[in-house]
C-alpha cells in the first residue's frame, strides 16, 4: 500500500504535527504556512484524499470519513491558534504604538520643559547691592510715583527752573496739573532718607537705592523710557570729594574687573556742587569706539557729586557739621556693559533667545 493511502493514513500522527507546528507559529503569516503545509494541495492528506477514488465502496467511505475527521481536527487546532496569534499581535502593536509616541513625545514634539530664571536686569541689581553692601552701605527704596516736592524741589530744582529740562517727565494727572510725577531718577529716595534720618536724630547715612524710573525719551541703543537707577548716598563729618572718587573706583574695579577704568567728568546738577559724570570704559569695543559708545570709548553711566547744602538744609541737615556725597547711575547701562550688549532695548523686547542667554 502506498504511504499514502487513505486507510494507512496517520490521522493522530497528522494532528500532533499539526498541533505543534500551530503551536509554533508566532505569526499569522507563519501560521498560514503550517496550514498550506498540512492541508494544502501538496499536503499529505491532500495526497491521501485522491487516492479516495481507487477504493471499494465501503473502503472509501471510512476512509474519507478518517480523511474528513483528521481536516476538520487540524483546522480547529489551526483557528484555535489564530485566535491567540491574532491576540498576541494585538498586544505587540499596542506595545510599539506606546514605544513610539513616548519617543515622539520626549524628541521633536514637545521641547524639554525648562526653569525660568531671574531677568537679566533683576540679577544686575542684585550683584550691584552685593557690591555696596560689601563696602558698608544699606539697601533702600522709594516709591515710583512722587511730588513735584522729592523728584525736583527739595533736590534744589524749584518750578521753572531750566534744569528740569534735563528730564523728561511724564506727569501724572491726578487734579493739579503737573504736581505728581513719575520719578525721573532715583535722586528723590536720597530725601525720603534724610528726613528719617533727621526724624532719628542720627543724619549719617551710608544707602543705595535702586529703582526703576521713568523719562520721555525716545529708546534707542543706549536709552529706554522705562529703566533703572542705583543711587548711592552718603552723609557724615567730614565727608570730602575724595571719597566719591574712591568709591567709584572702588565700585568699578568689582563690578566690571580689570581692563575697564573710570573717569570722572565736570558736570551740572542743581543738587551737587562740585558735581560730575561718571563715565567707564565701552566694553563693547573695549575704548576702541564704536556705534554704542557713539565713537568716543566711554559710556557715561551716570552722575555724582558733593550734596549741595541747598539740599541738606531743605531737610533740615545742618550743612556747617554734616556734609556727603550722592551718586546716581543705571543698573540697564551696567548691565548692557558687562555683557556686551550692542542694544540696550534688546533687554525689554522679552525674546526668549536673548534672555535666556543670561
Ligand atoms: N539723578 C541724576 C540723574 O539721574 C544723577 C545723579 C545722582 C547726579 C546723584 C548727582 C548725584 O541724572
Amino acid at each position: 500500500m502506498p504511504t499514502d493511502s487513505p486507510q494507512a493514513f496517520d490521522a493522530a500522527g497528522f494532528l500532533a504535527s499539526v498541533g505543534a507546528a500551530a503551536q509554533a507559529a508566532q505569526s499569522t503569516a507563519e501560521l498560514d504556512l503550517v496550514a498550506q503545509e498540512h492541508l494544502g494541495k501538496r499536503s499529505a492528506l491532500a495526497g491521501a484524499h485522491k487516492v479516495l477514488g481507487q477504493l471499494g465502496d465501503e473502503e472509501r467511505k471510512a476512509a474519507g470519513a478518517l480523511l474528513y475527521e483528521a481536516r476538520q481536527g487540524a483546522e480547529a487546532l489551526l483557528s484555535a491558534r489564530r485566535v491567540e496569534i491574532e491576540a498576541l499581535e494585538r498586544q505587540r502593536q499596542l506595545e510599539t504604538d506606546r514605544l513610539d509616541l513616548t519617543e515622539v513625545v520626549l524628541s521633536s514634539v514637545v521641547q524639554p520643559i525648562s526653569v525660568g530664571h531671574a531677568h537679566l536686569i533683576a540679577q544686575t541689581q542684585a550683584e550691584l547691592e552685593d557690591v555696596f553692601v560689601a563696602m558698608g552701605f544699606t539697601v533702600a527704596e522709594g516709591p515710583e510715583v512722587e511730588t513735584d516736592w522729592y523728584n525736583f524741589e527739595a533736590l534744589n530744582i524749584p518750578p521753572a527752573h531750566p534744569a528740569r529740562g534735563m528730564w523728561d517727565t511724564f506727569y501724572l494727572d491726578l487734579g493739579d496739573a503737573e504736581t505728581v510725577v513719575l520719578r525721573t531718577h532715583t535722586s528723590p529716595v536720597q530725601v525720603h532718607l534724610m528726613e528719617e534720618a533727621v526724624r532719628s536724630g542720627d543724619p549719617r547715612l551710608h544707602a543705595v537705592m535702586p529703582g526703576r524710573c521713568f523719562r520721555r525719551d525716545t529708546p534707542d541703543a543706549r536709552h529706554l523710557h522705562t529703566f533703572h537707577q542705583i543711587e548711592g548716598l552718603v552723609i557724615d563729618e567730614a565727608i570730602a570729594f575724595v571719597d566719591l572718587a574712591g568709591v567709584i573706583q572702588t565700585f568699578t574695579t568689582a563690578y566690571f574687573g580689570p581692563g575697564i577704568n573710570s573717569r570722572l567728568r565736570p558736570a551740572y546738577f542743581p543738587f551737587t556742587e562740585p558735581s560730575a559724570e561718571f563715565e567707564i570704559t565701552c566694553t563693547i569695543c573695549r575704548g576702541e569706539g564704536c556705534r554704542t559708545c557713539s565713537q568716543t570709548g566711554w559710556i557715561e553711566l551716570g552722575g555724582c557729586g558733593m550734596i549741595d547744602p541747598a539740599v541738606l538744609e531743605a531737610v533740615g541737615i545742618d550743612h556747617e557739621r554734616w556734609s556727603g556725597f550722592a551718586f546716581g547711575f543705571g543698573i540697564d547701562r551696567c548691565a548692557q556693559m558687562r555683557h556686551q550688549i550692542a542694544d540696550m532695548r534688546a533687554l525689554v523686547e522679552n525674546d526668549v533667545r536673548f534672555i535666556s542667554q543670561f
